[in-house]
């Protein structure tokens, strides 16, 4: 099964996917998540999209998709993928199809007010990247990842003005996708509103799993 969680940052799209990977056995593929080992290891590529990334803008095209395009050719994708956080800009889409034909596009549908307050209170591993909440998702010890023992940090892009930019980025951006997948007959909407556990309920609904 090859899909693309598509919605809003602070959606909950990352939340999902680690669910949705113990219950399909494919990999989840985050982008963000990739250009931020890449900035936490200063690789070439981690300097130069830092600054990119703490501002809320997206990196450019050609960049993102080089990279999804080679983690697409490895082998334990070929049974199927979560695509988390691409495509985000119709160029990203259309280059998409030419190297990977996508079976469902599952559609995060949130109000604005509802990713402020889950991206403001988010905090993650730096080790192992879980994103925990200080009110909806808390670790069982303050500071502390559950999963790995990880020191918890906050996403230098989840500052209140990098939040406003990145919602202004989805909407000009990214939200475009909804159309384009929709004519292609590939989307899935879900209401991404409930709490976590009621979301893992939703999307078995949705997939007919
Ligand atoms: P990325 O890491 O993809 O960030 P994002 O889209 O801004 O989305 P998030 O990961 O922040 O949100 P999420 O939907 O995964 O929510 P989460 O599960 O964490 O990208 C970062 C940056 O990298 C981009 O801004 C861009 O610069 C660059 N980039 C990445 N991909 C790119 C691309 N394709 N092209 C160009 N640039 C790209 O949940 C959020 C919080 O809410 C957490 O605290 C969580 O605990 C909590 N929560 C989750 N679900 C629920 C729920 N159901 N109820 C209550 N709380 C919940
Ligand atoms: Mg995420």
């Amino acid at each position: 099964m090859k899909l693309i969680f598509l919605g809003p940052p602070g959606a909950g799209k990352g939340t999902l996917a680690v669910r949705a990977v113990e219950m399909l056995g494919i990999p989840q593929i985050s982008t963000g998540s990739i250009f931020r080992a890449a900035i936490a290891a200063k690789t070439p590529l981690g300097l130069k999209v830092k600054s990119i990334i703490d501002e809320g803008k997206l990196v450019d095209d050609e960049t993102t998709i080089a990279l999804v395009k080679e983690r697409l050719a490895m082998d334990d994708v070929q049974k199927g993928y979560i695509l988390d956080g691409f495509p985000r800009t119709i160029p990203q889409a259309e280059a998409l199809a030419t190297f990977s034909a996508v079976d469902k596009v599952v559609n995060f549908d949130i109000p604005d007010p509802n990713v402020i307050e889950r991206l403001s209170g988010r905090r993650v591993c730096k080790a192992c990247g879980y994103n925990f909440h200080v009110l909806f998702n808390k670790p069982k010890k303050e500071g502390v990842c559950d999963y790995c023992g990880g020191e918890i940090y906050i996403r230098d892009d989840d500052k209140p003005e990098a939040i406003q930019k990145r919602l202004v980025v989805y909407r000009e951006q990214t939200a475009p996708l909804i159309d384009y997948y929709r004519k292609k007959g590939l989307l899935l909407d879900i209401d991404a509103k409930p709490m976590i556990d009621e979301m893992e309920v939703i999307f078995k609904k949705a997939m007919g799993i």
